[in-house]
């Protein structure tokens, strides 16, 4: 608790972190990760956790050491937005404040930025001028806070009182986050409160099959609430036909949530924003910063389509008393989210947008679709490769293949390449299965990557895979 020793321990982080920034970007010393087995990794730190020592100097270049490097142009694993380094300073701030959010004595400016930045999403995405919601702690969460809210709305019972009775369900595209099957067993209406409908060729939730996979569900005794579209979908990045959807929600008067905890970032690209169409239509949206914003983890917009909505989420519609005060104490978010003590999750976002404007989302989201699509024609133009399917933003699948080989010793051969891959950590890429086949899985994060990288990868799997 001495300023003395935070100020200088401070400034010595920061130029660390600004040499580590300057050297990482250019992507040519070092690697992506220093692969080291769990087990190992384990020990050493619970060994160096006895051995004090006053400057934490040695301890940070560990952690640097040790750590995988988004802002590397080499990396291309799970979605993961490298940091605006603006994002981080703001970050710094709301750590040493520690504010909370839930209440808004606690944190007020933390709290209210959060209507500021809900607001340029919603109408970036077309939604209402109704429409409100709040910051939460990742998309999982705020997945289960919206499908918690629709069962609100849309069950004939009153659940949040009486538990649940009559056998409620989703339904969902086959290739959705398993977030959703998860907040779905949270609820407790188990394996069949989910229905599955069936994707197309492109792993977009094929919606001629709603009809049938609703009627299947109602005959057999469910009261489906909810249909949640993918936008886009985790393993593919595959969006969803909303207004197909929304159309569908409509005519049966179901609530039409929309996962964009990946893609709903792209309602800021003017040349992309046209995946999301659809969007402004649904109920509930949630949509992750941390994905594709530049911003630390975890942020996520949880928005309603009519702010009354958001207070119905923690009870009931016949819940008269603890919906008014919810709507009066509109400034305490608590009365709304999960969690109870938030960190002030706006405002590394409200600084990126109040210093660099919508603009900033808007180039960088273009990029890295523009990239994705770049890396698509690359693997399409080389014998050795094959492509999944053409990417619609920047998550693309793909594969190395050797004609004489046969299916399963080329899954077995695409896994050994990918494992090789990450033990050298020159790159970091991740793997998925589709239909039942082996493929590389690559999130195109980083401002620094360029079309020579995305080359020495596809050589870097040749020479592992003619290697093995
Ligand atoms: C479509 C989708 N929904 C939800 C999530 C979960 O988000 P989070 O990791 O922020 O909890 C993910 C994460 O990959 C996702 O891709």
């Amino acid at each position: 608790m001495d300023p003395k020793d935070f100020r200088q321990q401070a400034h010595q982080m920061v130029d660390m972190l600004a040499d580590y920034f300057e050297e990482v970007r250019e992507g040519e010393k070092g690697s992506v990760l220093n692969w080291q087995p769990p087990e190992n990794a384990v020990a050493k730190w619970q060994e160096e956790i006895d051995s004090h020592e006053k400057d934490p100097t040695e301890l940070f270049k560990g952690i640097l050491r040790d750590a995988i490097h988004v802002h590397h142009p080499q990396f291309a694993g799970h979605q993961l937005s490298p940091i605006a380094p603006l994002a981080a300073t703001a970050s710094l701030l709301t750590d040493f404040l520690n504010n909370g959010t839930g209440i808004y004595e606690m944190g007020a400016p933390g709290s209210m930025m959060e209507f500021a930045v809900i607001r340029k999403v919603a109408q970036a995405m077309g939604l209402p001028d109704e429409a409100e919601g709040f910051l939460t702690s990742g998309g999982t969460l705020a997945n289960l806070t919206a499908l918690l809210a629709a069962r609100s709305f849309k069950a004939s019972s009153n659940v949040w009182k009486e538990g649940n009775e009559t056998e409620l369900a989703i339904m969902v595209s086959e290739q959705a986050h398993y977030s959703i099957d998860r907040a779905v067993r949270i609820m407790g209406w188990g394996e069949g409160g989910i229905i599955k409908v069936p994707a197309d060729e492109k792993f977009r939730m094929n919606t001629e099959l709603l009809e049938q996979s609703f009627a299947k569900a109602k005959a057999a005794g469910k009261h489906v609430v909810a249909v949640v579209g993918s936008a886009c979908s985790t393993a593919t990045g595959s969006f969803d036909d909303l207004e197909a959807i929304a159309d569908f929600c409509e005519q049966y008067d179901l609530w039409f949530h929309v996962d964009g905890a990946h893609g709903g970032a792209l309602c800021f690209s003017k040349k992309y924003q046209h995946k999301l169409n659809g969007i402004h239509r649904a109920h509930s949206v949630i949509m992750d910063f941390h994905k594709m914003l530049l911003t630390p983890v975890l942020t996520t917009a949880v928005i309603f389509r009519d702010k009354e909505l958001s207070f119905h989420t923690f009870s009931q519609k016949a819940d008269y008393l603890f919906n008014k005060t919810a709507e009066k104490e509109w400034f305490n978010l608590a009365l709304r989210t999960f969690e109870c003590t938030k960190p002030s999750l706006a405002i590394p976002v409200y600084t990126l947008l109040k210093t660099y404007g919508e603009d900033l989302f808007d180039e960088f989201v273009t990029l890295l679709c523009d990239n994705g699509q770049t890396f698509a024609g690359l693997i399409h133009n080389h014998p050795d490769f094959e492509l999944a399917y053409q990417p619609e933003c920047n998550i693309l699948c793909f594969r190395f293949v050797k004609k004489e080989m046969d299916a399963n010793s080329l899954d077995e051969l695409n896994r050994r390449i990918r494992t090789a891959i990450v033990e050298a950590g020159d790159f970091y890429i991740v793997q998925t299965q589709l239909n039942g086949r082996q493929w590389f899985r690559t999130t195109l994060g980083s401002p620094f990557t360029n079309e020579k990288h995305l080359q020495s990868l596809l050589e870097e799997i040749k020479k592992f895979g003619d290697q093995l």
